[in-house]
């Protein structure tokens, strides 16, 4: 010491015992944060590995009901579902129809793995023949998503995925006053026990691009721009979340999630008492992949860290492209006690 009697906090006192450093660990980790999305892909006999996303395939209905147990063993408490029908049209009709790739996927996932929790994504670009969430109309000589049209599709769906067995439905399309439709849609048919999850604040991100290639629903002309939000923008989320709680959301959600930390953490803030959830989206999961397997960077150790971040910055669970492989990460820091 250079001067023998002065006081100096030192943080370090805390850190450099290893369980000592865990248990003042602020944000912890667990299996039961984390939300795995699945493709279901009908015309399909086999599955396909998805290329972009290293370990993720569009699966068929049989793979559904292995890979459920799968994710059931791990402990991860549910999945979110995304559907791709043999075929395509203007108004995503599969979407609605009895029986569609969702309806028979929520089906098989029940019959092997009742406890596992199924979200079912709620929007149309997965059915669309043109890439779009909605029902396109010409505005002005500018085609757009027609708003008031696609809500009514939207409640169709719904209707349909709650009757299926859904146990949340997530609207991911943002049509404004979507959540408001659905609420009352989905009240009137009976379904007043399943609750909404809003992409309240989803982006007009260039993250989705490996998502794009497993759903097939690269829009074939334009780009969301015109009702997802703009990236440079922050206090607008606090506009789309004020809406959405007025207009019946139960838990809000945060679109994508490791570069919109200060949009989770805004929410949080103003709105302390509602369950927020973020996605970690297919491009921030594809950065990390390639990056690891170039050997540039720790591929688990980054997992975790960009998954705790996202939990600190004040996310309740993550939707996530690694939930899998967090699990077993997780799992195996437990055993190592
Ligand atoms: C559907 C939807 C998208 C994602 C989730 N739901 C794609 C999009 O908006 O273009 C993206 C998820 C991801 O990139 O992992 N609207």
């Amino acid at each position: 010491m250079i001067y023998p009697n002065y006081p100096t906090t030192r943080l370090r006192r805390l850190r450099e015992n290893p369980r000592l450093r865990d248990m003042l660990s602020e944000t912890k980790l667990s299996v039961s944060d984390l939300i795995l999305p699945l493709f279901v892909k009908e015309s399909i006999s086999q599955k396909q590995p998805i290329h972009s996303m290293p370990g993720h395939f569009q699966l068929t209905l049989t793979d559904l009901a292995k890979e459920a147990e799968e994710i059931h063993h791990l402990g991860i408490p549910g999945v979110i579902l995304f559907g791709i029908p043999a075929h395509k049209d203007a108004s995503g009709s599969a979407a609605y129809q009895t029986d569609n790739v969702i309806s028979r996927a929520i089906e098989e996932i029940k019959r092997v793995t009742p406890d596992l929790l199924i979200i079912v994504d709620l929007c149309c670009c997965e059915y669309t023949d043109h890439g779009h969430c909605g029902i396109l109309a010409k505005q002005q000589g500018r085609w757009t998503v027609d708003n008031d049209k696609t809500l009514k599709l939207l409640a169709k769906q719904a209707i349909q995925h709650a009757h299926a067995g859904a146990d949340i439905i997530a609207p991911s399309g943002m049509i404004d006053g979507m959540i408001s439709i659905l609420r009352c849609a989905l009240d009137e048919a009976g379904y007043t026990h399943v609750p909404l999850l809003s992409y309240a604040a989803k982006y007009a991100s260039s993250f989705y691009g490996p998502f794009r290639q497993a759903a097939e629903s690269i829009p074939q002309m334009g780009d969301r721009r015109g009702y997802q939000m703009n990236p440079a923008n922050g206090a607008e989320a606090l506009r789309e979340v004020t809406l959405d709680l007025q207009e019946g959301a139960d838990i809000l959600m945060v679109k994508p999630a490791g570069v919109y930390l200060d949009v989770i953490y805004r929410i949080k803030q103003r709105y302390p008492e509602v369950p927020l959830a973020a996605y970690q989206v297919s491009g921030e999961f594809a950065m990390i992949k390639a990056a690891a397997e170039q050997g540039w960077i720790n591929e688990s150790a980054v997992m975790l860290e960009s998954l705790t971040a996202i939990k600190r910055a004040g996310a309740q669970f993550i939707l996530t492209y690694f939930a899998k492989d967090a699990a077993c990460c997780l799992s195996e820091v437990l055993a190592r006690g």
